[in-house]
This record gives C-alpha cells, structure tokens and sequence, in this order.
C-alpha cells in the first residue's frame, strides 16, 4: 500500500511539474506547419487545448486514485495501463499549449485535487462503480474533444491531430472499461458529471 501512495504521489508531481514522457510519437509531428494562423485563431487554439490539457490532468487524477483503491491486482494494471496512454495526451496538449505560446491552466493542482478525491470515492464504492465512471467518463470526453475538431481553427492542423488521436484513445479506454465489467451509473450521476465538466471546461479556456 505504502509503494502505492508513493507511486501516486509521484505521479501527481510529475503531472503537476510537467514532467512526463510519452510513448509515442506525437501525432502533431506529421503535420506541415502552416503558418496561417491569425492571432485571433491562437487565442482560440490556446484556450480549447489548455481545457484538454486540463482534462488530462483530471484523468491523471482519476485514474491513479482508482488504481490506489481497486483491490483487483489485474484492474490495478488496467487503470495503470490507461494513464500511461493518458500521459501520450498530457504531454502533447503541454507542448501544443509551449508552441502556441501560451501556458498551462494555473488552478492544475486544484482540479487533481478534485479528480483524485472524485477518483477515490468512484473506487472505493466498488470496482464495478468505478469502471462505469470510467466509461462515463471517457464517453463524455470523446463527444467534447469531436466538439473540439469543429470547434479549432481550420488552420490549426496540429492540434487538430492530437485531439483527433485523443478522441480514439477515449473510445478505446471507455471500450476496454465496459468490458472489463463497469456498471452503468444513475442518470443523475451522468448529469453531475455533466455539470461538473462544464464548470471546469468554461473555467480552464481562461484561467
Ligand atoms: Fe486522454
Ligand atoms: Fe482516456
């Protein structure tokens, strides 16, 4: 357990530090530059991929402290696999926000905060509740980035394609969660997590 907290604290340091490495090749890199992107486009650009930054910051969160909590050896490594992948978006939404000249959302360690205590209540109810937030989770994220690809300027190629590959990874993670046995949640739990999402979302394109 103890080796657990510390992997978990680690990883909530590294997250909040930026820190990480990803795995794979960021899908950004077999774009051309095109260079014509207005300011105004920028601001747009920067505001959109500081929210996804934001909600891989939360994933980070949930999904360490739902691996803390699991006491399934084999769903531990299903929640480990998955922030690995998450990481992949993490570091490339930071290096999308670095080339656009503008910066990460300043209140990061209060929306982990509130992740990770989110994460730990899904857990500990049980481990069926906790794949269904997954699933619920990951599902409203990919309808949010597919709102993204039309919402990017048409000029910004870049970003377009990381949120494109995030957008498949999230069906996949939602995918692989049902399957490994998540219970559908409540209705008004789905509405929370709506409203929730949308507090965070209207707040992170600023701040
Ligand atoms: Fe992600
Ligand atoms: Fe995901």
């Amino acid at each position: 357990m103890l080796d657990q907290v510390i992997v978990a604290a680690d990883n909530a340091l590294r997250t909040l530090a930026g820190v990480g490495h990803a795995a794979r090749t960021n899908p950004a890199d077999s774009c051309a530059q095109v260079d014509a992107m207005t300011d105004v486009d920028r601001r747009r650009s920067s505001g959109l991929m500081r929210v996804n930054h934001v909600g891989e910051v939360c994933a980070q969160a949930l999904y360490q402290a739902q691996a803390l909590t699991t006491r399934d050896p084999r769903l531990r490594e299903h929640f480990e696999h998955a922030a690995r992948e998450e990481t992949d978006h993490l570091v490339w939404t930071q290096h999308r926000l670095d080339e656009l000249g503008s910066r990460v959302s300043a209140l990061n360690p209060l929306w982990f905060a509130g992740a990770f205590g989110i994460g730990l209540v899904a857990g500990r109810i049980g481990d069926a509740v906790s794949l269904g937030f997954v699933v619920e989770t990951e599902r409203q994220v990919e309808e949010h980035l597919d709102s993204h690809l039309t919402a990017l300027p048409a000029a910004d190629l870049k970003s377009q394609a990381i949120v494109r590959q995030m957008k498949d990874d999230e069906a996949r993670h939602a995918a692989n969660a049902e399957q490994a046995g998540a219970a559908d949640l409540p209705a008004p739990v789905k509405w929370l997590m709506r409203a929730a999402a949308k507090v965070m979302t209207t707040t992170a394109y600023y701040v």
